[in-house]
């Protein structure tokens, strides 16, 4: 195999018909909501990444820290052959992972963007010309299928992402990565923790306008991808802290009154002043709720480590016997 291949486990139409059937049942339901996934085209990707930079949003800068200082630890826990990172986007913070994983032979990055994906997978080639990279490009919630690779394996889920999936989506998820986890194989799971609302609330709204554009260009991909006539300026940016779950969600709401045309769906969508599409939800976690999570999907934590403040943490866990 040559050092860097790029895999699709969907063929380009399952991507199309996925979209088109999220699309389908999120916007004719009540309330309206899309998955977050969507937001990723090359686009939502560079969004992302100058999000990660912001001064508000500090989940990246937290779980970078806590990847200095403990990816000499993670290394030693889990004698990694094989890394696998599930939502990779850049690959950024993972460079502390490949240069403490002093056994690693291959990285096989996933993401449903296959430009940050290409990336990723070129810088880190020239950087690290002695690393197999195994790009997917995969829905992590769908019948995720790993190339076949030395164990052990120590799949990453960073970022926070875990987060962005409903309670009932993350025990799927847990379960399904469980599955394909043998003996000493292990899991690093970052997550955000609880804390104030307003750090929480500005982490998602940020003064420059960023992650408000983010959140339009799930807009931008339906009107491209679906014939659609949305316009972003049609509606504003939202982000609201949710007291009883314990998660931010992102909406987007209509300044007036308006119809969107879907083509390719052959439905139109009509939105009520004030009425709002939710884009995203952001989980907070506590130490319990990771723990008591993993422990359903039959993982056992064994480290929990946070930044200096308290605001991120790093679990790695391991398959129960
Ligand atoms: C919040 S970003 C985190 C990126 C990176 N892991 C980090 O920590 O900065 C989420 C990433 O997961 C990817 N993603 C979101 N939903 C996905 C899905 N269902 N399957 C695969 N990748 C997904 C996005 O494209 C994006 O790169």
């Amino acid at each position: 195999m040559s050092p860097f291949a790029v895999t699709r486990t969907l063929p380009a139409d399952a991507t199309a018909a996925a979209l088109r059937s999220d699309v389908q049942r999120g916007l004719t339901a009540t309330p309206k909501q899309l998955p977050p996934k969507w937001f990723y085209d090359a686009r939502g990707s560079e969004l992302f990444e100058e999000i990660t930079r912001l001064p508000e949003y500090y989940p990246t800068r937290a779980e970078r820290e806590i990847l200095i200082d403990r990816a000499t630890d993670i290394a030693a826990a889990s004698s990694a052959r094989t890394l696998v990172e599930l939502g990779s986007g850049s690959s950024e913070k993972t460079r502390h992972l490949l240069d403490a994983l002093t056994g690693l032979r291959t990285y096989a990055p996933v993401d449903v963007s296959e430009s940050a994906l290409t990336l990723a997978g070129r810088a880190l080639l020239e950087e690290r010309p002695g690393l197999t990279v195994h790009a997917l490009v995969a829905d992590f919630q769908h019948g995720l299928e790993l190339p076949e690779s030395p164990g052990p394996r120590l799949v990453a889920f960073l970022g926070g992402t875990l987060g962005n999936l409903l309670p009932a989506e993350r025990a799927a998820f847990l379960g399904s990565v469980r599955e394909f986890l043998s003996p000493g194989d292990a899991l690093l799971l970052g997550t955000d923790l609880v804390k104030d609302e307003a750090t929480l609330v500005a982490a998602y709204d940020d003064a420059a306008g960023v992650t408000a554009a983010f959140n339009k260009n799930v807009l931008s991909v339906l009107d491209r991808e679906l014939g659609a006539d949305f316009d972003p300026d049609a509606f504003d940016h939202v982000a609201v802290w949710d007291a009883d779950h314990e998660w931010i969600e992102m909406r987007l709401r209509a300044r007036t009154a308006l119809t969107a045309k879907i083509p390719a769906l052959d439905l139109a969508v009509t939105f009520a002043a004030g009425e709002e599409l939710r884009t995203e939800i952001s989980a907070k976690f506590r130490q319990e709720t990771v723990r008591a999570e993993l422990a359903a999907a039959g993982l056992s934590l064994r480290h929990w480590w946070t930044d200096a403040a308290g605001r991120f943490a790093l679990s790695l866990a391991f398959p129960e016997d």
